[in-house]
């Protein structure tokens, strides 16, 4: 087989990067999204909780990553599991209570593991004590604070909007005959963010979780915060569409200026905090510019809007490339790119990406510029749970066009070990939801096998902690004529390193006598030693993806 030749090629990217460690943490850390239901539950209710978050904290620093994101503990009626906040300053008794909370803050921060608090300002409860207030009577003075409008005057909502977890996004109130907005379920009333006594409190909020020394806020479904006056109609080819499409007419209903002067205050708000706070921003953009939108003018809004466009690329070379270099070719000076992978709302990387690409997928996440956030059990390679109609929990399931088989698959217990209910729980229970049977590992057993998912992510991360070039060194990309691989260098002064990534089932034989003379394979997905270390006939195998030190 004659060798590819590999050159490089193109721009590189961070060529300039800062000096060392002047970086704040989130700008090269690692970020684990917790969902809290489904992690560990310690009260045998058969729901996780923030104890059992807790006792797994020395997993979490084993596996070394720099910061939990928790999706919301707070106190709600589970609507939509937590999404649907009754009080933005209290705890769940379901997750447990605000001692535990503090208990919690404390003892990650003795193992230096911080702690992201899920912030949703677009919508409470339908049983938040404002919202209850609101809808009592049209006079009430919090009847401003969530977003009511009278019918047409045929008595149909006031206009055609569709929600995103589908139907209108009007509900009747009968009492008071008029219809208030809710861009999710009619449990989650939109707030009326053009009242300066709602963004008061809702400030109040931050200055609570800030003063007990969180390192910062993951902001939910923020593109949609400002409605667009007055309310109009969505035209008829938007009411059809389906999916990210659909997302997207409905955020052009919303994106307005005034969002940015709301986020430059947040993070003003977090900025008067020392310590290094960061905002991560939930975004359904259309655009990277749209997203970039998202760092304000002089990079004082978002530290990092999320880059969500990942969840929906087809495992295809070319396809990832290109939007990863659309992205930084489109990022503003300074800024700080960032990556998701995997998260509550989509199916899980196994199954996007496919089972024998799953480590590859971690390769990529963890060797590219930019900060990157990994979804709890992605680092065993989980894949999504098998649930029966009747064990269904997520409201979304029937109703939206975009996500047609609810959420229920991605958010099954974390499997410890291999007991009943794989050290989830203790309790002798059907857990909320029910242990997935269509991936049987667990962590105690992949602990124990050298060549396991989970000991490969932790090797990942551990490289990547002691690596100045991925954690702020250049990036360039590599030309090759194989069309399934993607090639790319990191650098700072002396240390070069050199990721393939091999997306097909083909073995090839590369020619990196153009990029350097020698190297040693610190990490491959297969986790043997490497064949063959002659540089101008590198085989790099299927589905393989290697990191070099050259
Ligand atoms: C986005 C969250 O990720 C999703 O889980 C939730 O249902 C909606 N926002 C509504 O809060």
């Amino acid at each position: 087989m004659t060798a590819i030749k590999v050159s490089p090629s193109g721009k590189i990217y961070n060529e300039k990067s800062n000096a060392h460690g002047i970086y704040p943490w989130w700008a090269t850390g690692v970020v684990y999204q917790v969902y809290p239901r489904s992690f560990q539950d310690s009260n045998g209710d058969g729901i996780g909780d923030l104890q059992g978050i807790q006792q797994r904290l020395p997993y979490l620093r084993d596996l070394g990553i720099d910061a939990i994101w928790i999706s919301p503990f707070f106190k709600s009626p589970m609507a939509d599991f937590g999404y649907d906040v009754s009080d933005y300053q209290d705890i769940d008794p379901i997750f447990g209570t605000m001692d535990d909370f503090d208990a919690l803050l404390k003892a990650a921060d003795d193992l230096n593991i911080r702690i992201i608090v899920d912030f949703v300002p677009n919508h409470s409860s339908n049983q938040h004590p404002w919202f209850i207030e609101s809808r009592s009577s049209r006079d009430n003075p919090k009847r401003d604070w969530y977003i009511w409008r009278d019918p047409k005057p045929d008595g149909s909502p006031p206009n055609n909007l569709v929600g995103f977890f589908g139907g209108s996004v009007w509900t009747y109130d009968e009492q008071t005959e008029q219809y208030y907005l809710h861009m999710f379920l009619e449990e989650q009333p939109d707030l009326n963010w053009h009242n300066p006594e709602v963004v008061d409190a809702m400030n109040g909020v931050l200055h609570f979780w800030l003063e007990k020394g969180v390192a910062g806020f993951r902001l939910d479904a923020i593109t949609i915060l400002i409605k667009q006056e007055p309310l109009h109609d969505l035209p008829e080819e938007a009411l059809t569409a389906t999916g990210l499409e659909l997302l997207l007419w409905l955020d052009e209903m919303h994106n307005q200026p005034e969002l940015h002067d709301i986020l430059r205050d947040f993070r003003t708000i977090l900025d008067s905090y020392e310590g290094e706070r960061v905002l991560i921003a939930e975004t359904n953009a259309g655009s990277f510019e749209e997203l970039n939108g998202f760092y304000g003018q002089n990079l004082d809004e978002i530290q990092l809007p999320m880059n969500l466009r990942t969840l929906n690329l087809e495992w295809d070379a070319n396809v990832v490339a290109e939007s990863i270099i659309e992205y930084f070719d489109s990022l503003p000076q300074g800024a700080t790119p960032n990556f998701v992978f995997g998260n509550h709302d989509q199916p899980r990387l196994v199954n996007r990406f496919g089972e024998v690409n799953h480590r590859s997928a971690n390769m990529l996440l963890l060797t590219l510029w930019g900060a990157p956030t990994m979804y709890y059990g992605d680092e065993l390679g989980m894949a999504d749970g098998h649930i029966l109609p009747e064990q269904r929990q997520d409201p979304f399931i029937g109703e939206a066009g975009n996500v047609g088989s609810g959420r229920d698959p991605q958010r099954t217990p974390m499997q410890w070990n291999s007991t009943s209910n794989a050290g989830f729980t203790d309790a002798d229970i059907v857990p909320w939801l029910p242990i997935n049977t269509t991936f049987n590992s667990n962590v105690e057993e992949q602990a124990e096998d050298p060549k396991s998912t989970l000991n490969f992510c932790k090797q990942l991360l551990k490289i990547r902690h002691e690596s100045d070039a991925l954690r702020f060194g250049s990036i360039q990309f590599m030309d090759s004529a194989a069309d399934n691989l993607l090639i790319y260098e990191r650098k700072i002064d002396e240390e070069h390193l050199l990721i393939i990534i091999n997306f097909e089932g083909e073995a090839h034989v590369l020619d990196l006598s153009a990029i350097s003379d020698k190297a040693t394979v610190l990490l491959s997905t297969r986790m043997d030693d490497a064949e063959n270390l002659n540089l101008s006939k590198f085989v790099i195998r299927s589905h393989e993806s290697v990191l070099l030190k050259l």
